[in-house]
């Protein structure tokens, strides 16, 4: 399993502030296991990596292929909760250099911002290709994911045929309503649906994260599996003390309460770059509403330490952070060693590289600490489906307990509608008049 040590935040805060949130953590789970809570229509999460079935797999994996022995490259198009979860786990099981390789089907994103220049070089770089795109939406009416679905079906379509498109492109979303719905049940697309009780950034354990996982050649069930082992290790009947989840919420609302406002999530391995993505979206989202929520921001480290790392040492001291630690590489390298030695490093020859990654990590909670930046580590044993699935529903949980200890509905997200009214009214989009005319009024 993956472990949770607290004991460098202990500088900053009493045990027992910890263990003083005992009964509100032990309320919040209650509250999510019963569904007493504000958003309990948005609990579907909760116990899904067990309601998981081996049918339901084998029809992800199924289609899954369909998609790669078809596809070189397969779109996910989708934003938020309808892409960073996929993303996030295919790219921390992803070599490094991925995208240069020509082995497997590669897997791409769009529908998640609306650059022109970066729609355009995408359909450049796909008009030799024979692409495919899983089309993700759960209100099926997203602006950034329709527009980029639009162009790519179009090319799709014209690139490979009205039947091949028609086999290469599936859809994920509303079991009924939705622009996305109509269209993929005009066009006879393979769809999967997204739960009615399941918002998007808690959806990665649906076909929107499962299916894009698939296509990029991992295993599903492995993933699952980890899911379900951290779902029963972080369950209500589990006690506080020894509940990963519960002591992760426990003690972040502690550190929030003293004043430490943003938490850091660090990783020493560039690969879970969109782990931090997805995480950010979990907890931003999450908990940032009614003027409250620590704001969650992230580093990906040795590298940033030579820019954010001053900040982090000697900035406000309103941070701490949590390490996200891979205790063991896929890959073994050894530092050679050299005859001149002009770079002096020879003091490092026979070590594995991974070697000095570790005591880099190791020396940067230690100054961190004497910084005044508490210290919570997150140790993953290695990266594969199995562990990130007990990381990803870790976090889940412990966001869902998070929330209701800080006070607020973790389900939903009203913040996000604000730049959306704005940027139809100022569009002119039909319905919106009344908004336009207002909008003109301040420009
Ligand atoms: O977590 C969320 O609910 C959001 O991030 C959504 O996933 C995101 O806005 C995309 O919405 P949709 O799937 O409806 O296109």
């Amino acid at each position: 399993m993956i472990t949770l040590n607290t004991k460098k935040v202990l500088p900053f805060i009493q045990k027992e502030a910890v263990t003083a949130l005992k009964p509100q953590v032990m309320n919040a789970m209650q509250m999510l296991e019963k569904g007493t809570g504000e958003g309990a229509d948005f609990l579907g999460w909760l116990h899904l990596p067990s309601s998981i079935t081996d049918e339901f797999l084998s029809d992800i994996e199924q289609t899954a292929k369909v998609l790669r022995d078809n596809c070189d490259v397969v779109v996910v198009a989708g934003i938020g909760g309808s892409y960073l979860g996929a993303r996030a786990v295919i790219e921390a099981l992803n070599s490094n250099f991925q995208a240069y390789s020509a082995q497997q089907t590669a897997v791409v994103y769009a529908g998640h911002n609306i650059s022109e220049d970066y729609l355009f070089e995408l359909m450049q770089f796909l008009a030799d290709k024979r692409f495919g795109v899983i089309n993700i939406s759960k209100s099926g009416t997203t602006t950034e994911t329709a527009l980029a679905f639009r162009l790519l079906k179009k090319q799709c379509e014209s690139q490979r045929g009205k039947e091949m498109a028609k086999k290469v492109i599936v859809a994920v979303t509303d079991a009924k309503k939705g622009a996305a719905r109509t269209l993929a049940t005009q066009e006879g697309y393979k769809t999967y649906v997204i739960p009615d009780n399941v918002g998007g950034r808690f959806s990665v354990l649906t076909p929107v994260g499962l299916l894009p996982i698939a296509v990029a050649g991992y295993d599903v069930r492995a993933f699952v599996k980890g899911a379900v082992e951290m779902e029963k290790a972080t369950s209500v009947d589990v006690p506080f003390e020894e509940n990963l989840a519960a002591q992760y919420a426990a003690v972040r609302n502690a550190l929030y309460s003293t004043g430490k406002k943003i938490e850091i999530l660090v990783n020493f391995q560039p690969k879970l770059h969109y782990v931090s993505e997805w995480w950010k979206q979990l907890y931003g989202e999450s908990e940032g509403k009614d003027g409250k929520g620590i704001f969650p921001a992230s580093v990906d480290f040795s590298t940033d330490l030579h820019s954010m790392g001053q900040w982090i040492q000697e900035g406000e001291r309103t941070i701490f952070e949590t390490v996200v630690s891979v205790e063991k590489t896929r890959h073994e390298l050894l530092v050679p060693s050299d005859e001149q030695n002009l770079d002096g490093l020879n003091f490092l020859a026979g070590k594995h590289v991974d070697e000095v990654n570790k005591m880099a990590e190791l020396g940067t909670q230690l100054a961190h600490v004497d910084g005044g930046v508490p210290n919570i580590r997150l140790s993953i044993p290695v990266l594969d489906e199995h562990y990130i699935g007990q990381l990803l529903y870790f976090f889940e949980k412990a966001c869902g307990i998070s929330g209701y200890v800080l006070g607020v509905n973790p389900f939903n997200q009203p913040g996000v509608e604000a730049y959306k009214k704005n940027m139809f009214a100022l569009l002119n989009k039909p319905g919106y008049e009344e908004e336009s005319k207002a909008i003109q009024a301040r420009l």
